[in-house]
């Protein structure tokens, strides 16, 4: 069937539009960044984000439509990012969305972000066949998945406290180093030292899928204060801490694959973009005899791709669409209520 879907990403700092083609994949997708806005506070400022999102989002979709060389009337249905996110950020894109719907008398289909993350790597040419595992590391989220079809999740293990992506950018903070932290201490670390500290790995030795990661970022904190005023040293700790919690999600992976007897591992979000966990990862995939899928590096992070491809598979299994703008800032994967 051809269907033209348009979507619409406002969860945080990014304003990402993408147009998908059930017929021919992605067709064009732009992101506006809100990093240089941000930089200066050291984070996301909620309120400043839902304002740029206002100020980007019709200057954006002008250009996705110009550069797909699609119109408005060629739309079947707009999809939009309904949380988790931030709820000012989210009322953007969904306000946007409905209207837009409204006028073009087309649906409006709500999406899980976290659901999006976790079929980003669907876009890629070989995709992996359901069933799999899937290791979603964002933000906000860190959570091992047992995914047996699309829609059917069983979440096997999460985080008791902080995300890995927010352990990276707090170390990241500790460490002196620039907004957004995940990026920038993946690549300072490239500078440690391999041997002159070693983290622990949290909760390898209980039984069970769950995560922790914020005695990661203590113990950081107390490397950092008693070795810590030399880039050298602040180098060192960025590496033991990113080995530990690469090393911590490769335990966990090996494990859940074990348990779950599935040879296909999905990694998904922001975290996903670094390079040392995907080379500890590949090397795991070959030694358990499984397969490791990841969405290409721009697609880890937030973006209107894969949002436009969420909305399409939701469209697809009857999801119905109304004009309630449904946005929620905590939403459970399986649900965009
Ligand atoms: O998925 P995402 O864009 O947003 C959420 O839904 O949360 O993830 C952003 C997170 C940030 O915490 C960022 O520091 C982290 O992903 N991140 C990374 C890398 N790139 C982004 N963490 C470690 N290494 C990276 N290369
Ligand atoms: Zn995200």
């Amino acid at each position: 069937m051809a269907m033209i879907i348009l979507g619409i990403e406002t969860s945080c700092d990014e304003t990402g539009i993408a147009i998908y083609d059930a017929n021919r994949n992605l067709i064009t997708h732009r992101l506006h960044s809100q990093i240089a806005l941000h930089a200066k506070f050291g984070g996301v400022v909620p309120e400043l984000a839902s304002r740029d999102h206002v100020c980007k989002i019709l200057p954006l979709l002008k250009q996705v439509l110009a550069a797909a060389e699609v119109n408005l009337q060629d739309l079947d249905a707009i999809a939009y990012t309904a949380g988790p996110g931030l709820i000012g950020a989210l009322l953007v894109g969904a306000a946007f969305a409905q209207s837009l719907s409204f006028a073009l008398k087309i649906p409006a289909i709500a999406v899980n972000h976290m659901e999006a993350h976790l079929l980003a790597p669907l876009l890629e040419p070989n995709p992996p066949d359901f069933p799999f595992l899937a290791l979603l590391v964002s933000g906000g989220h860190t959570q091992l998945i047992e995914v047996a079809e699309f829609g059917k999740y069983q979440i096997l293990g999460e985080t008791m406290d902080d995300a890995a992506g927010e352990a990276f950018d707090k170390v990241a903070k500790i460490l002196q180093l620039p907004y957004p932290g995940g990026p920038a201490l993946e690549k300072f670390a490239e500078k440690g030292s391999a041997t002159r500290f070693r983290f622990p790995r949290p909760m390898v030795n209980r039984a069970g899928l769950d995560f922790s990661f914020s005695g990661l970022k203590t113990f950081a904190l107390n490397c950092f204060h008693e070795f810590g005023n030399d880039a050298q040293t602040r180098a060192d700790i960025a590496y033991a801490f990113q080995d530990a919690v690469v090393d911590t999600f490769a335990i966990k992976c090996r494990r859940a694959l074990r348990q779950t007897e599935l040879r296909r591992l999905v990694v998904a979000g922001g975290v996903s973009a670094n390079k040392v966990l995907r080379q500890k990862l590949n090397a795991l995939a070959k030694t358990e005899s499984a397969e490791v899928y990841y969405p290409r590096p721009e697609f880890c992070t937030d973006n209107g791709a894969m949002v436009a491809y969420a909305g399409w598979r939701r469209f697809m299994s009857g999801e119905k669409s109304d004009l309630e703008i449904k946005v929620c800032p905590r939403l459970h994967i399986g649900s965009v209520q």
